[in-house]
């Protein structure tokens, strides 16, 4: 495609930069603000298991600690492992960018205001639940929505090591575009499929390897909902306020509506004397 009109496209339809991406459709998820528990265990995996490369640096954890309901003592004490650290400081770590990059290939980038990037809180969401196990990376990992990453699969201890097989077994798609059943037991018919016909046909099998893992796939599901509930939060935290006082600016007006219809109703008496 001739380049300015792709830009002009790009301005027009921003969409359609996220959209070349990758066709791995993403998994969706709602977020919650407010569930606080959830909000606070996705925050407690975020420190334990994302803080030390990435920083959330236009964050406090003041705010954090107030908007999510936790006392500030239980904070310092259970979620910050730096002793030097204070309630008013932002969240930041100590990865220089230089080690980082020559470690990575990438350096870890600052995940404050990722949730309003790249498809929201459902690219995280899938994201985090879709690294597969590629022997041709250097750190043996791949991401069905983030190809060739340069990020280690953190949380394989808990969700277990995934593998992409080459075949399996899909259901049979009949001319008509149905899925064909059998006549009888009426069970859907389905046929081996491999390599790049699986990926036409929009199949992205990961199967987790037996025994790994320290969760069950719905547990490690709910841990990753959580944690990206809460950093959809940290990408906006006035979000919370916003309904509340949303609430309240309604209710005002409703309030007020009564006070300007009577007083309109003066006004007119004045003027059909
Ligand atoms: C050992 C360091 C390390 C840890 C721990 C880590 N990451 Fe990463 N992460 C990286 C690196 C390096 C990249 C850059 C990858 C690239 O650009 O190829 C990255 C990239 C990302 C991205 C994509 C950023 C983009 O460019 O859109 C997200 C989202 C992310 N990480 C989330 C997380 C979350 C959530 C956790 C905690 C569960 C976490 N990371 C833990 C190193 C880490």
């Amino acid at each position: 495609m001739n380049r300015r009109l792709f830009a002009l496209l790009l301005v027009i339809f921003p969409g359609i930069a996220f959209a070349a991406g990758g066709g791995y459709p993403l998994d969706h998820m709602t977020p919650n603000l407010d569930d606080k528990a959830s909000l606070q265990r996705g925050a407690q995996t975020y420190m334990n298991y994302c803080l030390g490369c990435h920083s959330l640096q236009y964050q406090r954890y003041k705010r954090t600690a107030d908007d999510l309901e936790i006392p500030e003592g239980l904070m310092l004490e259970h979620m910050v492992f730096d002793p030097n650290t204070k309630i008013g400081d932002l969240i930041e770590n100590n990865m220089s960018k230089e080690n980082a990059k020559f470690w990575f290939g990438a350096a870890p980038p600052d995940l404050t205001l990722h949730s309003n990037l790249k498809g929201g809180p459902d690219w995280l969401y899938t994201y985090l639940r879709t690294f597969y196990e590629d022997d041709s990376r250097p750190l043996g990992v791949n991401n069905l929505v983030f190809e060739n990453v340069g990020m280690p699969h953190v949380l394989a201890g808990l969700q277990g090591r995934q593998v992409r097989p080459e075949c399996m077994q899909v259901p049979r798609i009949a001319s008509n575009g149905g899925v064909v059943r059998d006549p009888i037991t009426i069970e859907i018919v389905t046929e081996e499929m491999c390599g790049t016909d699986l990926l036409d046909a929009g199949h992205y099998p990961l199967v987790k390897v037996e025994g790994t893992g320290s969760m069950s796939s719905d547990e490690y599901d709910t841990l990753v909902y959580d944690l990206a509930n809460f950093m959809y939060y940290v990408g906006e935290p006035a979000r919370m306020d916003r309904t509340r006082i949303g609430v309240y600016v309604l209710l005002f007006l409703a309030f007020f509506y009564v006070f300007a219809l009577l007083l309109g109703r003066e006004y007119e008496k004045e003027f059909h004397k």
